[in-house]
Order: C-alpha cells, then structure tokens, then sequence
C-alpha cells in the first residue's frame, strides 16, 4: 500500500524575480506544500514526494536555497530529479547531504518498496531543452529491474516519451523513447512511467506500459494544439499526482491545489466544512 506523492516543475527562480515575467513560482510552491500538508491526514501515509524535475528556471545555487526552504515545512520526505532547466552539479551540490543524491554521475535514484519499486532517472542533456537517457542510465536501469525482478515498478523521469499533442513541446520529449521502451519490453512486471516537463496531466498507453505526465504547482503549457502553436503558458490551477499501489497496480489520482470549499456531506449531515 506504498503511495508516493509527485510533483513537479516547481521552476523556483531567484528572490525578487518572477519565472517568466508573470509566475510567482515561490508563492505557488509555498501555496502547494500547504495544501499537500492539509490533506495528508486524509490521503496518507504518504511514503515518499517525488520531485520531477525543473526544480528551478535557471538552475542557480540561489534558486536550489529557495526550493529547499520552501519544501522544509513539507511533512514527508522527498527525492528529486533534474529537468532541463536544473544544472546537474549545482542540483548534486544543493543536494549532496541526501542519502540518494549520487556523488558522481547521472542522477538516477532508486527506492525499493515492498510493493513497488521506484526508479528515478536522469533525462537531462545539458544546454538542451529535450531529454535523452545516457548510455550509463541505461545500464543502471537493466540492473536496478535485475536487482528487483518480482515488483511492479514507477519510472519517474522529467521529460516524457510520448508526444502529448502540443507541438512545441513534442518537439522536445524524449528522444531515447524507443530504446528506453525496448529495455523494458522483457520487464515481467507491470510498469508506469510518469513524467513532467509538459506541465499538464495526461495518460496514453504505449507498448503495454501506462505512461504519464503530470502538471505543475505554478504554470501550465498552453493548451493550444494548432500546427504553428507559439510557446506559451496560461495560469491554470497547479496540481500535483498521487501514486497509490494497490493489489500491484498503480492508481494514479490528480489533485488539484486549492484552496476549495468543503466537504460537505453529501447526505446534509452536520459535517463542517474544511478549508484546505
Ligand atoms: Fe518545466
């Protein structure tokens, strides 16, 4: 019954600035934990946040300093991935106390639960706004599964591999899909993979496997799948994905960030409202 909470593109920048000129990333992330600590005691035990990437604009050791402060009060435990927009060393630096930050090399991580294992992978390409898996990933990838041949398995990584519709960003997805997918075709367990980077939810199926992206606390991709769509972002609701496993499957749920009203009972009864 392992759940792990994701979230993603947090794109903190450094104090007094605004990610794109319009997105206060830091009130949003300061407004997610905040919700995400209001609703654990109706969602958890909560095992594990996994942070996909794009912690911050710029990848600035400042902006690591923010993301850090303003994940402190989180009541759970947290990994992280690098996106594109991360520096891989100054992420390592920011990080280099965690017991699954690597001292060198990629920043794939691993954690083994009794039902599920989770395996994080480092799809960043320097200087590059696509995503590829290096020739070390995926090797660490082939003996991560052999170490755990029996658990069904959730593949976290920042950029995804499939195209979700919106050509600006399809162009930047990940380009070792299809060698990632062929490593995985003798996988015997079930596997999910989710992903950011496209800052919106969406689900397709592809070779037998569930693939996934995730939207951000902040700012939404704009949805605007015309030919000659402009990169674009709209201030849509932030939402954040919870992974439960259950009887070894995943059920993935999106929750948006509030504050909403509520609940009511549905029956009128004297439940008091709750804001969160
Ligand atoms: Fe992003």
């Amino acid at each position: 019954m392992t759940r792990i909470l994701q979230l993603s593109d947090t794109h903190i920048v450094d104090e007094g600035r605004l990610a794109y000129g319009v997105a206060d990333t830091a009130a949003l992330l300061e407004k997610a934990v905040a919700h995400l600590n209001a609703i654990l005691p109706l969602i958890g035990p909560v095992d594990v946040l996994a942070v996909t990437g794009d912690l911050t604009d710029f990848g600035t050791p400042e902006a690591y300093r923010r993301f850090q402060a303003l994940m402190a009060p989180l009541e759970i435990p947290y990994v992280a991935l690098p996106g594109n927009h991360d520096d891989r060393e100054a992420m390592r630096a920011a990080f280099a106390s965690e017991p699954w930050m690597p001292e060198s090399g990629p920043l794939n991580l691993a954690v083994a639960f009794d039902d599920i294992l989770v395996l994080g992978l480092d799809t960043l390409v320097p200087g590059e706004p696509y995503g590829a898996l290096s020739g070390e990933t995926l090797d660490w990838l082939d003996a991560e599964l052999n170490r755990h041949p029996d658990k069904p398995v959730l593949i976290a990584m920042h950029h995804p591999p499939f195209d979700i519709g919106i050509g600006h960003m399809d162009a930047q997805r990940l380009k070792t899909a299809d060698i990632l997918y062929e490593r995985l075709a003798s996988v015997p367990p079930h596997v999910t993979i989710t992903c950011g980077h496209v800052h919106r939810f969406a689900v397709s199926q592809i070779r037998g496997l569930t693939v996934i992206t995730v939207p951000s606390p902040s700012h939404a991709v704009a949805l605007d799948m015309r030919a000659d769509a402009p990169a674009a972002l709209m201030m849509e609701p932030g939402g954040i994905v919870l992974h439960d496993v259950r009887g070894g499957s995943i059920v993935s749920q999106l929750i948006p960030i509030g504050p909403f009203e509520g609940p009511y009972a549905f029956d009128a009864a004297a439940l008091e409202p709750v804001r969160v």
